[in-house]
């Protein structure tokens, strides 16, 4: 059988774990794939895709900072990469680039599988309105939270974000400084933790019962996380979501569901 190419197409993407973790997938289920990674230079994403499709390859994951020109580049989005604005995942066939988003995917598969944490009724704050925020709102919805408040410094994105998704489910938008009263669970989805900083987000916010999820993973624990656990609140990090993204990717690729426990504990050690 030949062995069918997939890729990460990124820049910079040295650093990327995905080669790692989709080779374990196809070990544990018998595919036979191979998985690397493809530079792509800052002004020549469509032209590394086509130039890869001409080549025979199958289908690509697509990482920082090209998910906006993926979006654009595929000629059929799921709808949920249309929700997201955003593409993380191509799956060519023909003539088709089929573009889909597993981020949000992944997070509320790793919050309520394998943290387990019941999402359904319960009052998300997810920090941040850019592109990682956005890509993560339909699936929280979907997960049938009593309220997903979307805070951010500038506070104009977030109330677009809001109004945006109003008709999936109970959302609203505040600035940090209006926030009250405590959440189940705190979703970090800026970028401040690149930097080891923390959004400005009041201690009062963070319960004994809070799950604070930095949607960054790092060897330490994030600021964000640290933050979190001062305050007497659980905390976790974005590795799980790392891994459970590429899960889904694996099975819109290869209509195969890998297991994520060993590959997760592997990448933690
Ligand atoms: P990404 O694709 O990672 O979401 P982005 O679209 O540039 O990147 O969005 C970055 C997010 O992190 C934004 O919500 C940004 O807030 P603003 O919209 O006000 O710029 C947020 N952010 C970045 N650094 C931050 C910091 N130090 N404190 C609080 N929010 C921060």
């Amino acid at each position: 059988m030949p062995t069918d190419r997939y890729v990460v197409i990124g820049h910079p993407v040295a650093h990327s774990k995905s080669p790692q973790i989709h080779t374990s997938f196809a070990e544990q289920t018998g595919q036979q794939i191979s998985y690397t990674r493809l530079l792509a230079p800052l002004d020549g994403f469509a032209q590394t895709v086509k130039d890869f499709i001409a080549e025979g390859g199958r289908g690509a994951n697509v990482t920082v900072p090209f998910k906006l020109e993926a979006f654009a580049l595929a000629t059929q989005c799921t709808p949920r990469a249309q929700a997201a604005g955003a593409v993380n995942t191509l799956k060519f066939e023909g003539v088709e680039i089929i573009g889909d988003n597993t981020d949000g995917f992944g997070l509320v598969r790793d919050l309520e599988i394998n943290a387990a944490q019941v999402l359904r009724g319960k009052r998300i704050l997810l920090l941040g309105a850019g592109g990682a925020a956005r890509g993560v709102i339909l699936p929280l919805l979907n997960a049938q939270p009593s309220e997903l408040m979307i805070a951010n410094r500038t506070v104009e994105k977030a109330l677009d974000l809001a109004w945006a998704f109003q008709e999936h489910g109970p959302i609203s938008a505040s600035s940090f400084e209006e926030l009250a009263g405590d959440y189940d669970v705190i979703i970090n989805a800026t970028s401040a933790s690149i930097d080891a900083r923390i959004p400005p987000v009041a201690p009062s916010l963070f319960g004994k019962q809070t799950l604070a999820y930095d949607m960054m993973y790092a060897k330490a624990p994030t600021a964000f996380m640290q933050f979190a656990l001062q305050q007497g609140s659980q905390a976790r990090d974005g590795l799980g979501m790392l891994v459970e993204q590429a899960a889904e990717a694996f099975y819109i690729w290869r209509g195969v569901r890998p297991q994520t426990a060993a590959v997760f504990a592997a990448l933690r050690e």
